[in-house]
């Protein structure tokens, strides 16, 4: 089954809306439609309402940084999946700051993942292992815990549809620093989708996306894009970059498909 390749920009806590809109007008100009390509952009949650309003849906989807696990009630400051419903079609699902800054549990992000998909949103699943994690050599057992809590009391069809982002939390913005090597990196996705095949087998296993994320940039983004089994990127301070970005989806076109485009 030939799948779509996804270049997802994770805009994280940048940009107002003046800004986010000036960028999201220039990536508009400059990135063509790809029927083999799906561009997500993740603006802030302030700033989702008016670039919903704004967007080519023809050539962005949008995604939403996170949400809350419960549909609605007395939870200050929190903003809920049913909410997002018209605004997004997919949300980043444990990111690593989130885990990280915000101490969010394995429970916490498998009740969201069901959240999700209970409000027919698609998960972006975020997983991967800290430096320490993987000095211990504990990477492998991190990511098993990450992705099989996560994935718990979900049909074989809601894993298929859904998105999971390998992301070392090591090779996260490190630009010039430590890059994730593809080796490493297809030995972690393989294992990832090992997990899916183990919990639900191998059809669904092949079915769900796997992204690479960490310091990917449009220099260096063939090398993950190669990856057997790789279905696309995460990324984060690259997406802020017109150039780069759309030199992203650039590399991915030439990389994946014939030179057809539909615009
Ligand atoms: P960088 O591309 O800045 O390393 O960020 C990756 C990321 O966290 C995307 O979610």
């Amino acid at each position: 089954m030939s799948k779509k390749t996804l270049i997802v920009g994770n805009w994280k806590m940048n940009l107002n809306t003046a800004g986010a809109s000036l960028l999201m007008h220039r990536l508009h100009e400059r990135i063509k439609i790809h029927r083999d390509i799906e561009v997500v952009l993740a603006p802030n949650l302030l700033v989702l309402q008016p670039i919903s309003v704004q967007i080519d849906r023809r050539k962005f989807r949008l995604a939403a940084q996170n949400a809350y696990q419960k549909d609605e009630g007395p939870y200050t400051g929190e903003v809920s999946f049913t909410m997002l419903q018209d605004l997004v079609h997919y949300v980043i699902i444990g990111h690593s700051e989130r885990r990280i800054h915000f101490n969010e549990s394995l429970d916490e992000v498998r009740d969201k993942v069901a959240a999700c998909v209970r409000n027919d949103l698609t998960p972006i699943l975020c997983v991967g292992e800290t430096h320490n994690d993987r000095k211990a050599g504990e990477s492998k057992q991190v990511l098993h815990d990450q992705v099989t809590t996560a994935l718990s009391n979900l049909t074989s069809q809601e894993v298929e549809n859904m998105v999971i982002a390998y992301e070392p939390v090591w090779a996260i913005s490190t630009f010039g620093g430590e890059l994730a090597k593809p080796d490493l990196v297809k030995s972690e996705m393989d294992f990832i989708r090992k997990q899916v095949a183990d919990l639900y087998g191998q059809k669904v296993s092949e079915r769900v996306r796997i992204l690479y994320g960490g310091s990917v940039d449009n220099n260096v983004v063939s090398g993950f894009l190669a990856i057997e089994g790789c279905d696309g990127v995460l990324v984060g301070g690259a997406s802020l970059n017109y150039h780069k970005f759309s030199g992203i989806v650039d590399v991915a076109y030439k990389l994946g498909h014939n030179g057809d485009s539909d615009g």
